[in-house]
């Protein structure tokens, strides 16, 4: 491998050309950076969000980088009959899968003293349930193509953070959920791994409840929070994503990589 050039390298990554991708959160934030990313790397997508206007400007934006027309599968994947459709329309129209991206997610705010069961479930049910089915009803596809699966994790799953607790457990579930299925589905060469982001630029936090001036302080203190001193960009996990899903990475599976500038391995002092 140390003999290899930089352009045979680049031609691993590009083994995403002509593959199908399965991506959720598509119509926003990372899933939808990944979506364009792998649209110009030329593979054939089906997009998942709720939100069909955003998820159609995203399939506009994929088809102007040179991809085909996306198939959108849009819906709420909490919703079961959501989930099986998504596979079903996926299966139909491509005949087959070889990669899964599971970006949707939710941020929401509360420690063990405010946050209530509905809360805990409304964060659970879309962060951890709704990938372990959808990853269920993909993985006999995957098998039969030796495809891979990509998970959205969070840096929230390796530290502990107080004031996000249902989000910091659905993420640990998510990076234990990845290594054991990376083992179990390693004899059937399909590769599992998590992505592990920092705090990047999107809607999520803003979702969670934080207005613009919180916001602004919030990036701004990645200055502390994150050894390069910044926050990232969604492209910069997408590039992570895409190496994961591709033949770049054919010896990795059953890891939870930090896409983070470095908050996994900061200690206050
Ligand atoms: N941004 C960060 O700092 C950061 C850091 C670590 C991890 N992450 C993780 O990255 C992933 C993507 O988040 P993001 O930052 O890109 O946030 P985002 O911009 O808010 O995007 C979230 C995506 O998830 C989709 N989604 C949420 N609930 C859904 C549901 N019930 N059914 C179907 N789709 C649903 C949204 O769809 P609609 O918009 O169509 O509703 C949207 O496409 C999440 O898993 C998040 O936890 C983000």
């Amino acid at each position: 491998m140390t003999s290899m050039s930089t352009s045979s390298l680049m031609d691993r990554v590009s083994s995403l050309k002509g593959k199908v991708a399965l991506i959720t959160g598509a119509s926003s934030g990372i899933g939808a950076g990944t979506s364009i990313l792998f649209a110009k790397l030329g593979a054939l997508l089906a997009l998942n969000g709720r939100d069909l206007e955003n998820l159609n400007k995203v399939a506009q934006q994929c088809k102007d980088c040179g991809a085909e027309e996306p198939l959108l599968v849009h819906g709420d994947l909490t919703d079961e009959k959501t989930v099986t459709k998504t596979v079903e329309d996926t299966i139909a129209h491509f005949g087959r899968l070889d990669v899964l991206v599971n970006s949707a997610g939710i941020l929401a705010m509360g420690s063990i003293e405010t946050t209530n069961l509905a809360q805990y479930d409304k964060v659970m049910n879309i962060n951890v349930r709704s990938v372990y089915h959808l990853t269920q009803l993909c993985v006999p596809h995957l098998i039969k193509s030796k495809g891979s699966i990509v998970n959205v994790s969070s840096v929230n799953g390796q530290r502990s953070f107080p004031g996000v607790l249902a989000y910091c457990v659905s993420k640990s579930a998510i990076d234990q959920f990845t290594r054991c299925i990376a083992l179990e589905l390693a004899s059937k060469q399909v590769r599992v791994n998590s992505v592990c982001p920092g705090v990047i630029i999107t809607e999520v936090h803003k979702r969670a409840g934080l207005d613009e001036e919180q916001y602004a302080k919030f990036l701004d203190n990645t200055k502390h929070t994150h050894a390069l001193g910044r926050p990232g960009e969604v492209d910069e996990v997408a590039q992570t994503i895409a190496f994961l899903a591709s033949d770049a990475a054919t010896f990795i599976t059953g890891v939870n990589l930090p896409v983070d500038g470095g908050r996994h391995a900061m200690c206050p002092r």
